[in-house]
């Protein structure tokens, strides 16, 4: 398949990377208004496929590529903000898109994106690609099968490093991201929806910006952006989930931990670790009867990312579903509610209350 890509910064270089694992598809253009990523994204290319991706053609602009470069799929990967702008001139294409998360910054250009991404003959896909480290896939094929029986209550966490410093620092302010929890947290959302196979009926967020980037100064602009938070949502079959998100936790030993129990066990998965451990309940003063099990990632895929061979098995259940073999399993809505429960998150976390998601949707 030829892939263009559309944004050539950060994420872009690891689905370069992740491309060049899967022979048979290769980077068609290049489009970035931004040179230096231009060039970024042809050293890594010409690491990744070799010298003779020197060819490959870039553009300033997605209409100047449209209109020289055929290709079957493309992946934006340029800030939260552009999305929208962007996706409406490949929704009007039949090209295969995997859309980077958040779907959009705002509710509003994530509806219209979901109202245009019907009907086309190329898939719609959004790039959340959190379910796809093997870890967590078996962690949520587990939950499903009943290891935990009925599942009750759903913990994940995440304790990692600030955002990383980005092209002309637009991941500092709320107003290009659609905040840290839409930007970061959607990820999250996303996961809750898939493990819980419910919808969310309401957010509560407790959340500030306390440590991160508080000397940094953007044309005197102190950042905006929460570093950390406490969310709860409660899903419409009564299972409640929750969030904790802290970013100056740079020294924890799991970077994402997932906890979910029901009435038979509980079952828990770190990564990086990838140590999945089943904890039946026991009659009180009865040995326990843990049992552990390690999945492991290829070091050839985690040497691909930064995220836990996720882009490597997400990029390929896309083309699988591209080539019509298998179904696309993070579609347009899910991209959109994961966004709609991130805002909810900021409104609440801003406004001190609980959100019903009834409330912030049309
Ligand atoms: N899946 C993940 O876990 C993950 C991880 C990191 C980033 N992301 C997402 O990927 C996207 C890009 O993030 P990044 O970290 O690579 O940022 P980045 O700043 O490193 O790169 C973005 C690039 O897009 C370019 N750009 C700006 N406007 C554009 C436009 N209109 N058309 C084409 N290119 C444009 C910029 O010049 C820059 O080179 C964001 O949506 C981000 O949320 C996802």
């Amino acid at each position: 398949m030829r892939f263009a890509l559309v944004g050539t910064g950060l994420m872009a270089q690891e689905h370069i990377r992740n491309l060049a694992l899967m022979p048979g598809n290769i980077v068609a253009a290049l489009v970035d208004p931004e040179p230096a990523s231009l060039a970024w994204a042809r050293r890594s290319l010409a690491e990744s496929f070799g010298p003779a991706t020197a060819e490959i053609p870039d553009f300033a602009d997605v209409p100047s590529m449209l209109a020289a470069v055929e290709a079957d799929a493309v992946i934006v990967a340029s800030p939260n903000f552009t999305h929208h702008d962007v996706l409406l001139l490949l929704l009007a294409t039949d090209l295969h898109i995997l859309c980077e998360k958040p779907l959009c910054a705002t509710i509003a250009d994530a509806e219209d994106v979901v109202a245009r991404s019907g009907g086309r003959r190329g898939i719609f896909w959004v790039g959340m690609e959190y379910r796809f480290m093997p870890p967590v896939t078996r962690f949520i094929e587990d939950v499903h099968a009943g290891q935990v029986g009925t599942l009750h209550r759903l913990a994940l966490h995440e304790h990692r490093f600030p955002f990383l410093p980005k092209v002309g620092d637009w991941n500092r302010f709320n107003r290009n991201t659609g905040g840290t929890m839409v930007e970061k947290c959607c990820h999250f959302f996303d996961l809750m929806r898939a493990i819980v196979r419910a919808e969310p009926v309401s957010v509560f967020c407790s959340g500030a910006a306390d440590v991160n980037h508080r000397d940094e100064r953007y044309d005197g602009q102190v950042p905006d952006i929460i570093d950390n938070s406490f969310t709860i949502v409660d899903f419409d079959n009564g299972v409640r989930a929750m969030l904790d998100l802290c970013m100056f936790a740079e020294g924890s030993e799991e970077q994402e931990s997932l906890v979910a129990i029901g009435d038979r066990a509980k079952l828990e998965v770190g990564i990086p670790s990838g140590i999945k451990t089943l904890s039946p309940r026991v009659p009180l003063g009865a040995p326990k009867a843990v049992t552990r099990e390690h999945v492991a990632v290829g070091d050839d895929v985690l040497a691909a990312g930064h995220h836990h061979g996720a882009t490597y098995f997400q990029l390929r259940a896309f083309l699988d579903a591209a080539e019509g073999r298998a179904p696309v399993q993070v579609a347009a809505r899910d991209g959109l509610i994961a966004v709609a429960m991130g805002a909810a998150a900021e409104i609440s976390a801003r406004e001190k209350r609980v959100v019903g998601m009834r409330e912030i949707r049309a």
